[in-house]
């Protein structure tokens, strides 16, 4: 080993304390990450020959696997091949691009969108191509990790503040200096807690102190809405009281990428200046089939997002009433809270012995103590699927003390 292990080189240090905590993790077979699905089928997954009930998915809508998305991955595949000439801005938009970047401006009400390959690069990309020096951006604190990347790399002052509090959010603006370039930037739907944010005060707020808005709607779309449009749905809002609408291609549309939709003379802009764009390869173009045909889905099936705004009610008013703390989700993601690491290691790792995969949230992911299931209802499971999946949370609840017994 070519470093120090005594400690006088922090670099060493770290990593040595990271692999001293997974090494621990594995010793207890508490180490529940990165275990290899063998297969994938619908709500169900198997691993180590253990075929589980799904409860980890960001597949909100149940489309993965679903046949019309299949097919154009498929002739998309055999159309262009598997990757493409290169960057989007020389040799690598093909008219898939253009037509995925199409159906999202107009699944989205706006003038215009852009791709790209991965929804963490487009939060850094996007935020650091907006930003420079002098400028303020404020940020939710529990708002994604690329998000908080994105501020850090962008070199403008950096300002949190506390979780969907608007009153912390205005007196962040109103410290601002008045011709400092000010962009706010939240998740609709909070990754870690479920919750939605509180858009229409943040509107006002915007407007008044004259702030751009960025929305990253990674877990609303197919979500949140009477027809799973999102967060300007949901609201009853203006599509232009957001500024910047992020989001994802890899959760409820199951294919990779991210997107920004907004008015035209923003993409524009963005696609010469986002570094992920012009400097990273294009997205596959089988995956840019695959989203351009889940956000069609999405609307031709309609009964996927009532059935699961339905479930989502279910499952967490079941939860609550058998006694665990959900915190403010309102969402597929359901937190339930269970303190240390070691204990939401042990629930997961009993629901897993009972055939529900359901994975543990712990620090630094999540405030210490606020340790988690994160289990994720979609529109795929039945009323006796959630039914089940319940009465096995509460057996391992108890069985750690999340629950008395
Ligand atoms: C709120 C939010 N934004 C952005 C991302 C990044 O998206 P992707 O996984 O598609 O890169 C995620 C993914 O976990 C997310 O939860």
């Amino acid at each position: 080993m070519a470093f120090p292990r005594d400690g006088s080189n922090p670099i060493a240090w770290r990593i040595e304390q990271m692999n001293e905590r997974v090494r621990s993790a594995k010793e207890q077979d508490l180490y529940l990450y990165m275990q290899p699905a063998e297969a994938v089928d619908g709500m169900h997954v198997t691993i180590n020959g253990r075929k589980m009930l799904q409860f980890a998915s960001y597949a909100y809508l149940n489309l993965l696997g679903h046949p019309k998305i299949q097919a154009a991955a498929r002739a998309a595949l055999d159309e262009f091949g598997s990757g493409t000439h290169g960057v989007r801005i020389l040799a690598g938009t093909t008219r898939l691009h253009v037509e995925l970047e199409e159906t999202i401006a107009r699944f989205k009400g706006t003038e215009d969108a852009l791709a790209l390959a991965s929804g963490y690069a487009t939060n850094l990309g996007t935020i650091s191509a907006l930003l420079g020096r002098g400028d303020v951006v404020i940020s939710d604190k529990l708002n994604h990790a690329s998000i908080v990347d994105g501020c850090l790399l962008s070199r403008s002052k950096f300002i949190r503040f506390e979780h969907n509090n608007m009153e912390a959010l205005e007196k962040a603006l109103a410290d601002v200096p008045p011709k400092a370039g000010k962009l706010v930037v939240t998740d609709a739907v909070f990754s870690m807690d479920g919750d939605i944010v509180n858009l229409p005060e943040m509107i006002r707020l915007c407007q008044q102190y004259d702030a751009l808005l960025m929305v990253d709607e990674a877990h609303s779309v197919g979500v949140l809405g009477e027809t799973g449009h999102g967060a300007v749905e949901y609201f009853g809002l203006d599509v232009n009281d957001i500024d910047i609408h992020m989001g994802t291609l890899s959760k409820t549309i199951p294919s990779i990428g991210g997107y920004i939709a907004g008015r035209s003379e923003l993409v524009s802009y963005l696609r010469h200046t986002v570094r992920a764009y012009v400097f990273s390869a294009a997205l596959p173009p089988a995956s840019a089939a695959a989203a351009k045909a889940s956000f069609e889905v999405i609307e031709e099936e309609p009964e996927r997002v009532k059935a699961l705004q339905a479930n989502v009610n279910y499952f967490i008013k079941g939860l609550q009433e058998r006694g665990f703390n959900t915190l403010n989700s309102e969402t597929p993601i359901v937190p339930i809270i269970a303190g240390d690491d070691e204990r939401a290691w042990l629930m997961a790792k009993l629901s897993q012995e009972k055939d529900i995969f359901v994975l543990p949230i712990v620090s630094p992911a999540v405030p210490a103590n606020t340790a988690r299931l994160r289990a994720n209802v979609t529109a795929g499971h039945t009323i006796a699927e959630i039914e089940q999946a319940m009465d096995v949370f509460e057996e391992a609840g108890k069985a750690v003390g999340v629950l008395p017994g």
